[in-house]
């Protein structure tokens, strides 16, 4: 029997990336490919990238160079996702070895495209589908404990530094039926949390039904015991779709809220669409209906025209809400983003942005390790998730999202505990197994 090709995707980004990945090795495979964890000697190599900083872009590229070397010498390169769409055809024009470039909305071709690619043709496949969800490919999953599932592709805001429109596309939704369905296969593989994805996922729908709907279709699905979902937008949290996560069991008591800066001057000049008072109002009514609730958010610092003032309201900002955690970023101007139209004099120095940075990273560690600590004695129920890579502990976590490392074999992955948290680092904690629920059938 001939040898099926190998095929090996690496990832970047975001995990509408990762379950980008997880559909195109669901349609490789089901055409035939075997997938291989190593780029050395794969027939086929796809880099899924992204593009919503430079340094994200640079890490590509740099990529590309050294995977040259591991490419066998009839072996396939594509560059797939956000830069693939963004640059197009120039990636085939600037780096040599590559010879497929397929934007997010292309992965139909995949597999002719490959074929093609393999017998020496070239191409790029960049155009939007405004219908495409891949419903019928079957993904591939790479983690056992949760699925992440797609409910939305694109996006319909302009935030004025962001590429992701460019690269991802107008905003569609998927059927609440299409996303039951996969919810209930997910559930009956053995996989109990959910994880609803979109670029703003709560302006979530399909033409009928609203984010609450999808919620509450989701979390009575038999079975499911944890569910999430990321990213929501702060102008879509309808008062239907806060009850819908108040009510349902399932729904987890964290979210996360880009708040992108404090400063109502900033955050008009990002197009974000509300003022400080009405990002601090969301979490007012988030809390109001989600006691325990954790939030976590994204910053930037160093957006054009940012001043210490503004940024000063962005750390005040973060005093008052409290936040669990924060991703903070340093502004990055993307080519083709409304950014980019700003004057030369309102670009902030790469060392102002530096130092921004650094005070915004420190007041977002010691609000979250005074909460940490805060914790310390309670209990929590946990979800064990892997190995962790620290000295034969798991990684396990709560339902408000924290991490907790906790003693164990690998033979309790998967499974629900109940921890006493017994110390923290100030972001993570160690935890004592005091209990474990009786296991759910598999299959319901
Ligand atoms: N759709 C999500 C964000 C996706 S991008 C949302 O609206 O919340 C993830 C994060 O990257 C953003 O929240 C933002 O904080 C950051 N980001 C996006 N574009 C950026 C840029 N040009 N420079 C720096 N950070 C950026
Ligand atoms: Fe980008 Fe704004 Fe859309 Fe998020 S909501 S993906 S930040 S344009
Ligand atoms: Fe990056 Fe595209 Fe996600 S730009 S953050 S991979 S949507």
């Amino acid at each position: 029997m001939a040898l099926r090709p190998t095929v090996y995707i690496e990832t970047y980004g975001c995990q509408m990336n990762v379950s980008d990945t997880e559909l195109m090795l669901g349609k490789l495979t089901a055409s035939g490919y075997e997938s291989v964890e190593q780029p050395d000697g794969a027939d086929v190599i796809l880099i899924n990238t992204c593009a919503i900083r430079d340094h994200a872009e640079q890490r590509v590229i740099g990529r590309l160079g050294e995977i040259k070397s591991k490419m066998k010498r009839d072996a396939v390169l594509g560059v797939t996702g956000c830069m693939a769409q963004r640059l197009g055809s120039q990636l085939l024009d600037r780096v040599k070895h590559v010879s497929l470039v397929i934007g997010p909305d292309g992965y139909r071709e995949l597999p002719s495209l490959i074929e093609s690619a393999r017998g020496g043709v070239k191409a790029t496949a960049v155009d939007f589908d405004l219908e495409e969800h891949y419903e019928d490919f079957t993904p591939r999953r790479f983690d056992g404990v949760k699925a992440w599932i797609p409910v939305q592709r694109g996006c319909d805001y302009k935030c004025t530094y962001c590429i992701v429109p460019t690269t991802r596309g107008p905003e569609r939704s998927r059927q609440l039926s299409e996303v039951v369905r996969e919810t209930e296969a997910v559930i009956a593989s053995g996989i109990s949390e959910v994880v609803l994805l979109g670029q703003t996922v709560n302006s979530y729908y399909d033409g009928k039904h609203d984010f609450a709907d999808l919620l509450r279709a989701v979390g009575s699905v038999p079975g499911i015991r944890r569910l999430r979902f990321t990213s929501p937008h702060p102008n879509d949290f309808s008062e239907r779709v806060i009850r819908a996560m108040a009510e349902i069991e399932a729904f987890c008591e964290h979210v996360h809220l880009p708040m992108q800066s404090g400063s109502t001057r900033t955050l008009r000049r990002m197009l974000r669409r509300y003022t400080r008072e009405k990002y601090l109002e969301c979490v007012d009514r988030l809390r109001a209906a989600i006691p325990r609730l954790a939030l976590t958010t994204d910053v930037i610092v160093g957006f054009p025209g940012e001043t210490e003032e503004d940024f000063q309201e962005t750390l005040t900002a973060i005093e008052a809400v409290g936040f669990d955690d924060a991703y903070t970023f340093k502004f990055s101007l993307r080519d083709g983003t409304p950014a980019t139209r700003f004057p030369a004099s309102d670009t902030i120095s790469d060392d102002v942005a530096s130092e921004r940075l650094a005070r915004l990273i420190a007041t977002v560690r010691a609000g979250s390790r005074e909460r940490n600590m805060g914790l310390i004695g309670a209990r929590r129920e946990v979800l064990v998730e892997k190995s962790a890579r620290r000295g034969g502990l798991l990684q396990s976590r709560t339902r408000d999202f924290k991490t907790v490392m906790i003693p164990g074999d690998v033979s309790l992955i998967g499974k629900y505990l109940q921890v006493e948290l017994t110390g923290t680092t100030g972001s993570t904690f160690l935890g004592q197994v005091v209990g474990q629920r009786a296991a759910l059938p598999m299959a319901v």
